[in-house]
């Protein structure tokens, strides 16, 4: 592990106003300097650096930290690598460590030549008259893609033989350790020996927009199982962060861009000529996906799979599209499971129809209520009635509320007025609970004021007691913090609010996938005093509580990121009437004492 010293020395000598003035164009407000958040779509500047605590803050997207956060998230590295980055940048050398994971120490740059050279070995399989006959067959044939296609997006195939690969790369010079890491091979548990990890499947590369090769998918020939195999998070990959195929739709995506469930989607749509479509992979975008979406464009159109599941991960794409401020529309394919087989039944005409008749996101979810009900039915008209008003007290704008009322009243059969008035009380009732809600934050506050080593707890209360609580819980117990740490519990260090929560989370995870294992005594080596006592009161009210739950677990984390969302969607900080009731309480407390 890296020192503390010279963690100290790092961020010392890497002048935050520096640093992020060459990412960010920042202007002297007083003694802080404002700028456009580089981490949220924003027109009015509401992201600041506090040279005086070596800080900054988005009042917009409440993204905030220190140079080294800053760097983490700019250039979308670990806590390590970003402070390799800022070292390298002061030209301070970090102490080799000896006892450190080799996995850990294997830069970006190496898995990425790696994975090119593994790129250009499926490639050449692919290629190859014997190994490569089937899988070719199977993408001319099977898939009609041509060989422009094939060639466009560097498709390759991992033959069937366990070894193949691996004996490839290690004449190449890449050692055991940089293979596993990179997930291109798997380790024997018996033996020891390394094995291809992607066998008999045909190969799609994942490309940056770098143009470096980051990971690989695999797919099966057959109906066999699982059917696809992914390359999983390395150190110098996170799916949560890619967009397959947004090295080629990067520049054809200023209007508007397709958001597809599958590489073949993608693959097909481009090759009709819809260059600007692009798929999560293989997992359910992502906010950080969103915001990816942001940047590069105004207007989504879902191409999800016609089936149940697509449509309801089509739901979360537009409520997440929404939240960055993306215009969405949702694509009906009907008479075809998904785009792909769209294209290939129908042709490429009656889909850019399609497209032309995608419906915006309130159409689409109104027509979906519409759909799931009987309208002759009193009943049922009235559950759809609730159901279409939760959607309009949504909007926003006064203006968007008035047009939608008057369209779903007009498609459900019912008074306008009436729709209007529920809507309106819908409102009143949401405001209420808001204020209550901020006025008990406040009280929570106060017990909070007094924490000068988590110095946004204040700030933050629900997510600080929620990270509080699973913290704890992972300090307690194996099984949680070995969940967390493998990713299989769905918590990730970006789910976190408060710095501090984010480092204390970072460092258990690390050291629970460390070759020696998590233990108290080292945890106390990554931490400054103070900070350690906060983390050792953590896990003391978290064993005062006893009682070992998944449910708590699973409340918290939800509990997290609902906070992680309500923050960067409100773009709240303290408001004014929270402050006045703060300053209230503590005013209070001041004279009970
Ligand atoms: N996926 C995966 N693992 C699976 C199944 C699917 O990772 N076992 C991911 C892949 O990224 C895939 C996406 O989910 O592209 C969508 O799945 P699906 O619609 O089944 O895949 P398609 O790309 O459409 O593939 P195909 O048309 O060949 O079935
Ligand atoms: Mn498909």
């Amino acid at each position: 592990m890296i020192s503390r010293e010279i963690i100290d020395e790092i961020v010392f000598r890497n002048d935050i106003e520096q640093v992020i003035g060459s990412y960010v164009t920042l202007k002297r407000a007083g003694s802080n300097l404002n700028g456009l958040c580089p981490f949220h779509n924003e027109k009015t500047p509401s992201f600041t650096v506090f040279p005086g605590t070596k800080s900054f803050y988005c009042f917009g997207c409440g993204s905030g930290g220190d140079v080294i956060t800053f760097i983490m998230r700019a250039e979308n590295l670990d806590y390590k690598e970003a402070l390799e980055f800022l070292a390298a940048r002061a030209g301070i050398t970090i102490p080799d460590d000896n006892d450190s994971p080799v996995e850990k120490t294997i830069p970006r740059k190496r898995i990425y030549e790696m994975n090119m050279d593994a790129a250009k070995f499926f490639r050449s399989c692919l290629f190859d008259e014997g190994y490569g006959r089937e899988a070719m067959a199977y993408l001319h044939n099977e898939r009609k893609l041509s060989m422009a296609t094939i060639k466009h997006f560097g498709l390759g195939y991992s033959p069937n033989n366990a070894w193949l690969l691996t004996n490839h790369m290690k004449k190449l010079g890449y050692t055991d350790d940089e293979l596993v890491t990179g997930f291109l091979c798997g380790r024997s548990q018996k033996s020891g020996r390394l094995y291809d990890y992607f066998r008999n499947r045909v190969i799609f590369p994942i490309i940056d927009t770098s143009g470096n090769v980051v990971a690989f998918g695999g797919r099966v020939m057959d109906d066999s199982k699982p059917k696809y195999l992914n390359t999983s998070d390395t150190p110098a990959f996170k799916k949560s962060r890619h967009l397959f195929a947004l090295n080629y739709a990067k520049k054809h995506c200023e209007e508007q861009m397709m958001l597809c469930e599958g590489y073949m989607d993608v693959i097909a749509m481009h090759a009709a000529g819809f260059e600007n479509a692009v798929a999560t992979l293989g997992t359910a975008i992502t906010s950080e996906q969103a915001r990816i979406f942001a940047k590069y464009t105004k207007k989504v159109i879902i191409c999800y799979d016609a089936d149940n599941a697509g449509q309801t991960a089509a739901k979360k794409a537009m409520r997440l599209l929404d939240e960055v401020g993306v215009e969405v529309r949702v694509l009906k394919i009907p008479g075809a499971k998904d785009p792909d087989e769209y294209i290939k039944k129908y042709g490429v005409e009656s889909f850019k129809k399609a497209i032309g008749e995608s419906k915006t996101g309130f159409d689409y979810q109104l027509d979906r209520i519409i759909s799931s009900y009987n309208l002759e039915i009193a009943e049922d008209k009235i559950k759809a009635s609730e159901e279409a008003t939760a959607l309009i007290v949504a909007a926003y704008s006064q203006v968007q509320r008035d047009i939608y009322v008057r369209k779903a009243a007009e498609k459900l059969g019912v008074s306008a007025e009436a729709m209007k008035a529920d809507v309106d009380r819908q409102r009143k009732k949401l405001a209420r609970e808001f204020r209550q809600k901020e006025l008990s934050d406040a009280k929570m506050s106060v017990k909070n004021l007094g924490n000068r080593t988590n110095t946004e707890a204040a700030k933050h209360i629900r997510a600080n007691a929620n990270e509080e609580q699973l913290l704890g819980l992972m300090l307690v117990f194996d099984e949680y913090r070995r969940d967390a740490a493998n990713g299989s519990a769905g918590i990730s260090v970006d789910d976190f609010v408060t710095e501090f929560g984010r480092r204390v989370f970072v460092t258990l995870c690390e050291l629970e996938n460390s070759e020696s294992g998590f233990s108290q005594a080292v945890l106390n080596q990554h931490f400054i005093d103070k900070e350690f006592d906060l983390i050792k009161k953590i896990e003391m009210e978290r064993r005062q509580l006893g009682r070992n739950d998944q449910a708590v677990f699973e409340a918290c984390i939800n509990g997290l990121k609902q906070e992680k969302r309500r923050i960067e969607q409100s773009g709240e900080d303290i408001s004014a009437q929270l402050q006045a009731a703060r300053a209230h309480l503590q005013k209070k407390k001041n004279k009970e004492n």
